[in-house]
């Protein structure tokens, strides 16, 4: 890390030197761990709209040019060039592999997408009409009890074996969940099949059928995949990295990135976009629905819509545009009446002094629910397929975190503003 000049923070009648640290991209940061100690003050900032809260090397954006990157790599490249196998190796390791680490790393992956059969008990328990991320969040923590040989953090080996569980099991729990809702038999994993063409045949095959996997669709998965992978300190991310700041062992600390992805706000809002097209029904009612997301006594939002980060435009809504079109057409579908109320939507609001002036632009969420639903996948199952993808990021952040040097628990203050001290009153007396 780089120091470059400082900043200076007048207190009264003192005034206090702040080192700034120099980014290689983007914003340089101002220092303030010794705030604290040396002026007696906080900084307050709720929701982290000023705050880095950690060094990173993974994932960069550029929130005005609209611009994201894995690793130095620009989201575009790798969504039309990579494979999510190849970007999951870019995001744990720092670089692209050559053939024999990708045919290695491949093998890893494969070989322990099995689940230990035991914790098909773990599905049954749960209601047929359980959210499946609900039942992902639940099974995904029950990880740590049946792999207790990679959950001590400290061993970089154990590390590395939670890591590749994680990411080879993740798209056996999700298929199984969906299974589960659906009441059909779980479909054990093919290691003959890529990954995405695995996941597909998980969720779609029945044993009483013969299943060919379509490779539009396993294409188009995996470009989800990718789009999904990582997206730097964004909060299920900081959740993974908080939780694990205390020490607690990788399975759980995934799970507790899985809840907080589920919120509408963040990965739930896949799932809310595709509700909000369907509920407005006809390219007619999108003026209605426009005045409702303007109107600041109603709490209604273009799902899909806005991102604290990108202020111009998401990429990964433009590759995700232009794959719907691609799996729609290709599937024969291509006048899909949801598909046309977001373009219309998209035109409409994109023009609307509203949205232009907030700039509130279609994220990634916007167009990876149509192509979704095309496929087949109901919605419930959106946002578990993004926990999927997201998995490898927040194992990548994981574990940059773990072995950083000055990695310590994460304990934000806070402004108070509640009651000093008040002597207790018996129940008689109150
Ligand atoms: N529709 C209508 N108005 C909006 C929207 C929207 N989708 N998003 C933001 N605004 C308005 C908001 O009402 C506020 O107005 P005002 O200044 O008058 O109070 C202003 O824009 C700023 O909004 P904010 O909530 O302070 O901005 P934020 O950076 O805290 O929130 C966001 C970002 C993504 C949570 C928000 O834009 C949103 O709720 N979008 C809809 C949900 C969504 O699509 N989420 C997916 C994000 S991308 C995938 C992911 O990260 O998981």
């Amino acid at each position: 890390m780089k120091e470059t000049k400082g900043a200076k923070i007048t207190i009264g009648d003192n005034t206090f030197h702040l080192p700034i640290l120099e980014s290689t991209e983007g914003p340089n940061v101002i220092d303030i761990r010794k705030l604290y100690a040396e002026t007696g003050h906080f900084t307050f900032d709720p929701g982290f709209t000023s705050t880095a809260s950690c060094e990173s090397s993974i994932t960069f954006i550029d929130g005005i040019e609209g611009q994201l990157l894995y690793r130095g790599y620009s989201i575009e490249e790798l969504a039309n060039k990579s494979n999510f196998l190849e970007v999951s190796y870019l995001l744990l390791y720092g670089n692209l592999p050559n053939q024999e680490e990708l045919d290695d790393f491949t093998g890893r992956i494969t070989r322990h997408t099995m689940l230990h059969e035991q914790m098909t008990n773990f599905f049954r328990g749960f209601r047929r009409d359980a959210h499946p991320m609900a039942i992902i969040c639940g099974v995904q923590g029950a990880m740590s009890s049946f792999y207790h040989d990679s959950v001590d953090i400290s061993d970089s080996w154990q590390r590395e074996v939670a890591s590749v569980r994680m990411i080879a099991k993740l798209p056996t729990i999700v298929a199984w969940a969906y299974k589960y809702s659906q009441g059909q038999p779980f479909i054990y994993p093919q290691n003959s099949l890529d990954y995405s063409s695995n996941f597909l045949r998980m969720c779609f095959a029945v044993p009483a059928e013969e299943y060919e996997v379509n490779p539009i669709l396993s294409e188009a998965m995996d470009r989800i995949f990718i789009l999904h992978a990582d997206h730097e300190q964004n909060a299920s991310t900081s959740t993974v990295r908080l939780a694990s700041s205390s020490g607690a062992n990788p399975f759980a600390c995934i799970a507790a990135g899985i809840a907080c992805l589920w919120g509408p706000a963040h990965g739930g809002a896949n799932e809310a976009c595709l509700q909000m097209l369907r509920q407005i029904q006809t390219v007619d009612r999108i003026p209605e629905f426009i005045k409702r997301a303007k109107d600041n006594q109603d709490p209604f939002r273009l799902m899909g819509f806005g991102h604290r980060v990108y202020k111009n435009f998401d990429p990964r809504s433009s590759v995700m545009k232009e794959s719907a079109d691609e799996v729609l057409n290709l599937l024969g579908i291509e006048n899909n009446p949801t598909l046309q109320v977001a373009k219309e939507l998209e035109r409409i609001a994109l023009e609307d002094e509203y949205f232009i002036e907030k700039k509130l632009y279609p994220n990634v969420d916007f167009y990876s629910g149509i192509i979704l639903d095309a496929m087949g996948f109901p919605t419930s199952m959106f946002t578990p397929i993004f926990a999927l993808a997201r998995t490898v990021g927040w194992i990548s952040q994981w574990k940059e975190m773990i072995s950083h040097p000055d990695n310590k628990i994460g304990r934000p203050r806070q402004l108070y503003l509640g009651s000093g001290y008040r002597p207790f009153k018996p129940l008689n007396q109150r």
